[in-house]
């Protein structure tokens, strides 16, 4: 039997592709395994978000030159954001690889494939094709799954390289996502995770303009799912209506991921972010005082062009005015093609490094405070599996997203038990079975 297996770089969004090309594999007969050596089919499904991204992922095809060099009849693809961007220079600097498809053709990977047994390479990066993808997907895990509401994006910040990608902002309608969401429920699933580059613009495309809020109310009412989360809330577009339903609706988490990216006015301007950091602290504000025990997690770049010290000293002191409960940092990297990308660039790299670096400390601590808050609390947690701390076996997720490790037996997997937290560190909880 043909076997594939299908490797992921980047987002959620990215992981949820790799699903759907592992669905309409599987769904052609060929058979996922874990061991990439043995694979007859290897499918990469790759980010360009930052230059970091780009990176790892040529340096990881091109560990598998020797692999098709022993066995030449292994096909190897490379799909998503980077192959759209780079397309043919992809071919060009991984002769070994026989595909190079882009973020609008996955759908027809099983054609792709017929055709490089026919002879030759295939490149198809075609932004014909806007439509939604429909094809199944095979899940990683039994009782999750993730449900993209929307692809693409209209904000273009002008230092990202999403929409020249991923394209236009387009909606699933309601019917779709509620129906996708009850067979997912049907299966097992009692978690699922709704994806857009922008949640809170949901339906804008649609007929009748259907506010996130419609959906959510709707997915809310599904018969036998627990936990709804969502992600990512952007913060020009996060209003009160949904503030107040995630207050409301039990089975929808209190966790909100609301990137801010810079504290200062002046870079925000720049970036095109459409917010001020007054108003962004406003929402993080109502946010916390609407819902109790709610988490809000962001993302913040430094070095950002032309971020001055002062602008920086901006965003230290966001951070702690908002007391994020975990922060994903990152240090800007050009992308060709932004607006960004024409800026010039002003901060030295020793000055990003030292800025990363002092914005990281401050984090922490505040990711520390915010879990030792939790200690003697009792929470309830959604065991995900095996852990990996020595003893503590088991590993699961508060409704606040929260990790955390404990003891217990392993048919507590993919059930709803409740923890007391005894001991809080930066990234994880530790406690026990109550
Ligand atoms: N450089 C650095 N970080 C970036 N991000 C997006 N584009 C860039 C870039 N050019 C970060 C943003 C975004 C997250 C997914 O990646 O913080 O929210
Ligand atoms: Fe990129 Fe901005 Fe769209 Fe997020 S909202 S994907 S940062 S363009």
């Amino acid at each position: 039997m043909t076997t594939f297996h299908v490797k992921t770089f980047g987002c959620q969004m990215n992981k949820h592709d790799s699903e759907r090309v592992a669905g309409q594999l599987s769904t052609s007969g060929y058979k996922p395994i874990d061991d990439i050596e043995e694979a007859d089919i290897i499918v990469f499904i790759t980010c360009c978000v930052r230059k970091h991204a780009d990176d790892r992922l040529y340096g990881n095809v091109d560990m598998l030159r020797s692999l098709k060099k022993k066995k030449p009849s292994t096909i190897i693809a490379v799909g998503g954001c980077l192959a759209q961007k780079d397309n043919n220079r992809m071919f060009e600097k991984l002769p070994h690889v026989d595909i190079v498809f882009g973020t609008y053709n996955q759908e027809g990977l099983i054609d792709m494939i017929n055709e490089v047994r026919g002879g030759g390479r295939v490149l198809n990066v075609s932004e014909e094709n806007i439509g939604l993808s429909i094809s199944p997907a095979l899940r990683q895990s039994k009782v999750h799954a993730w449900v993209p509401i929307t692809i693409g994006c209209d904000n273009y910040c002008s230092y990202c390289i999403v929409p020249y990608v991923r394209g236009p902002e387009r909606s699933y309608p309601i019917e779709s996502i509620k129906k996708a969401v009850s067979d997912y429920v049907g299966e097992g699933v009692k978690e699922v995770t709704l994806l857009g580059q922008n949640v809170n613009s949901y339906g804008r495309d649609l007929y009748g303009k259907p506010r996130f809020t419609q959906l959510l109310d709707n997915i809310s009412n599904t018969e036998g799912l627990e936990r709804i989360r969502f992600t990512t809330s952007h913060p020009k577009d996060l209003k009160e209506d949904v503030i107040d339903i995630v207050k409301e609706k039990r089975s929808i988490c209190s966790h909100f991921h609301l990137p801010v990216q810079s504290g200062s006015n002046r870079v925000l301007g720049d970036m095109k972010r459409g917010y001020s950091r007054e108003k962004y602290i406003e929402t993080a504000l109502k946010i916390r005082s609407s819902i109790d025990d709610v988490s809000i997690t962001t993302d913040i770049m430094v070095g950002f062009p032309t971020e001055s010290e002062e602008d920086f000293l901006d965003t230290l002191d966001l951070v702690e005015r908002v007391s994020f409960d975990h922060a994903y940092t990152f240090i800007y990297s050009e992308r060709e093609g932004t607006e960004a990308a024409n800026f010039k660039d002003e901060v030295a790299k020793e000055v990003k490094n030292d800025r990363f670096n002092r914005l990281v400390e401050l984090q922490n601590k505040h990711c520390l405070e915010s879990n030792k808050a939790l200690v003697g609390r009792k929470l309830k947690v959604f065991v995900e599996g095996r852990g990996k701390r020595g003893k503590q076996n088991l590993s699961g997720r508060t409704d606040t997203n929260k990790l955390i490790h404990f003891s217990g037996d392993d048919t507590l997997i993919n059930r709803f038990i409740d923890i007391k937290v005894d001991e809080a560190h930066s990234f994880y909880l530790e406690g026990e079975i109550v």
